[in-house]
């Protein structure tokens, strides 16, 4: 996999915005959908009036139902100017535009001024960040001290990922640069946050993966009737998902809970 940071990245922000990305992946683009969420809401302790960021937001679902169950003011960032647009209207939508906003951003970069944000969210992007200590250095240095972060990600044994997982496809399926909790664990301690749990859900992505190709088996059926021209290279994700299942079985993929703290 010899993809360059730069197209990596543009890569992923693309596929994340599409039509088929929404289709395949329904409403919340991460394994454990809206309830997981909440469980990752609970953990930053929040409330009325504090700001909290949810960074690589996506279509958004996650910033809102943040929004709605804490009472915070919510910012939203992804490197997909279309996902910001989209998810912005979803915002105004609900009526929560004044409560929740969505800007373009890199996470390795983040647009937020040093110790301004009372919790931060990520769910299911550090693995698509080719540079993850800067997006660690970056997560710690926008919380301001007491401030939670709440993370989940793939997880995986990446020295046993086979090859048909370490492809461009596989990294913007979010499979290829997925790390071991204890790396991530690492990564945020090194950058100075101190985590206070970390736990396995790979049950999630089991459920996931279920969702995936079920839609996936749909799309060679009906092919090009799908969005994106999905149907055309359905077989290409079919047998990625074979191989993503066969890992999760053998224990080398899984999902995971992490929640760190700035002291
Ligand atoms: C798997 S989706 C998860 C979206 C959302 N967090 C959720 O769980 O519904 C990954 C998201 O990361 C965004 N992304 C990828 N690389 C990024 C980067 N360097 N900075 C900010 N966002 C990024 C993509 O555009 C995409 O919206």
């Amino acid at each position: 996999m010899t993809s360059a940071p730069e197209t990596l990245k543009a890569c992923c922000a693309s596929a994340y915005a599409s039509a088929a990305a929404r289709w395949l992946l329904g409403p919340s683009f991460h394994p454990g959908g809206t309830a997981l969420t909440s469980e990752l809401v609970q953990a930053l302790r929040v409330g009325p009036g504090e700001t909290v960021a949810d960074v690589a937001s996506g279509p958004g679902t996650s910033a809102l139902q943040l929004a709605r169950e804490t009472g915070c003011y919510v910012i939203g960032i992804d490197l997909s100017e279309e996902s910001v647009a989209a998810a912005a209207k979803a915002a105004e939508a609900a009526g929560l535009g004044d409560q929740v906003r969505f800007v373009h951003g890199d996470a390795e970069e983040l647009p937020l001024a040093t110790a301004s944000l009372d919790g931060a969210l990520s769910e299911c992007s550090l693995c698509l960040f080719p540079d993850k200590e800067a997006a660690a250095a970056e997560l710690a240095r926008v919380l301001r001290p007491g401030a939670r972060l709440a993370l989940s990600d793939v997880v995986a044994d990446g020295e046993s990922l086979p090859a048909e997982l370490r492809t461009a496809s596989a990294w913007a399926a979010c499979l290829a640069d997925a790390r071991p909790p204890e790396e991530i664990a690492g990564l945020l301690e090194s950058a100075g946050l101190r985590v206070e749990a970390s736990e396995r859900r790979d049950g999630a992505l089991a459920e996931l993966l279920d969702r995936v190709e079920g839609r996936l088996a749909v799309a060679r059926l009906v092919g090009d009737r799908l969005p994106d021209g999905l149907g055309s290279g359905v077989g290409r994700w079919i047998d990625l998902a074979a191989k993503a299942r066969q890992a999760l079985d053998e224990g080398i993929l899984g999902y995971g809970v992490i929640v760190a703290r700035r002291p």
